[in-house]
């Protein structure tokens, strides 16, 4: 990494690095790379979305790579299966380490986005499940008249079922994911939010600890962090929040 990383106090908040990753929504590398910057190396993992990839592409995630961060993919691919599993193929050449995925393109397009994820360097891949942003009244409007969990828990088992390595979901129904999944199931969930913190366009929340707490293998924090007076110093202390919450 270019900036000196900031000292770490124990070992719980060494854990804590792998387990926090910072949505990089920018639209343009040279905002993402000012915001990576101003971490001053206090995170290892780094999200890069639709918003920057479509302005950046790989060139930009080449960058992050060469200066030692691990790179989550969030293009939420939805496509006819061969579609998928060739947008698969190609994203495997880029060093991404996380690629997601709608789980609702089915089993089909889930199965044939695993099968090309088997070649050597191949990302893990990540069902997206319920759009954090959706509650029952949004997803009841695109016909989903299950409650978000249940449908949360449809689509996680659907992905296990098609040989996909994890599942993002939001924090309130993280615990009930993972006792569907078992304690191996890597679970991944966005709509972070400290009791101070703009809600925005997210709906189904809960704080760092809370999600850790319940069963979540890593977090996506956007803009608690890239909003925030000082990102360096808003992720310390979500690190430290997501150690306290790993002791229980
Ligand atoms: O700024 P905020 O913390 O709300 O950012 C959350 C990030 O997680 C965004 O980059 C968003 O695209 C992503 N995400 C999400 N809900 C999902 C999947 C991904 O919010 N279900």
């Amino acid at each position: 990494m270019t900036s000196t990383p900031t000292p770490i106090a124990d070992s719980n908040i060494l854990d804590a690095r792998e387990r926090l990753i910072v949505a990089l929504d920018y639209p343009t590398a040279r905002q993402a790379l000012d915001l990576v910057d101003r971490l001053e190396g206090t995170c290892t993992w780094l999200k890069v979305g639709m918003e920057l990839y479509y302005a950046a592409g790989n060139s930009l995630v080449e960058t992050l790579r060469r200066r030692g961060y691990n790179v989550f993919l969030d293009l939420k691919l939805h496509d006819i299966p061969n579609t998928v599993a060739g947008a698969v193929r190609t994203v495997t050449q880029v060093g991404a380490s996380l690629l997601t995925l709608h789980a609702s393109g089915g089993r089909a397009m889930m199965t044939a986005a695993a099968a090309a994820a088997t070649a050597p360097g191949s990302p893990r891949l990540l069902a997206v499940s319920v759009l954090t942003s959706m509650d029952s009244e949004e997803l009841a409007g695109v016909g989903v008249t299950d409650t978000p969990t249940a449908q949360v828990l449809r689509l996680s088992t659907l992905a296990k079922q098609c040989g996909i390595n994890g599942i993002v979901c939001s924090p309130q129904e993280v615990d009930e994911v993972r006792e569907a999944l078992g304690a191996q199931a890597l679970l991944v969930t966005p709509g972070i939010r400290g009791a101070g913190d703009a809600v925005g366009d997210q709906r189904r929340i809960a704080t760092a600890g809370d999600a850790i707490g319940r069963g979540a293998s890593m977090l996506v924090v956007g803009r608690p962090i890239t909003q925030a007076a000082v990102p360096a110093q808003a992720a310390s202390l979500l690190l430290q929040e997501i150690a306290r919450a790993d002791k229980r």
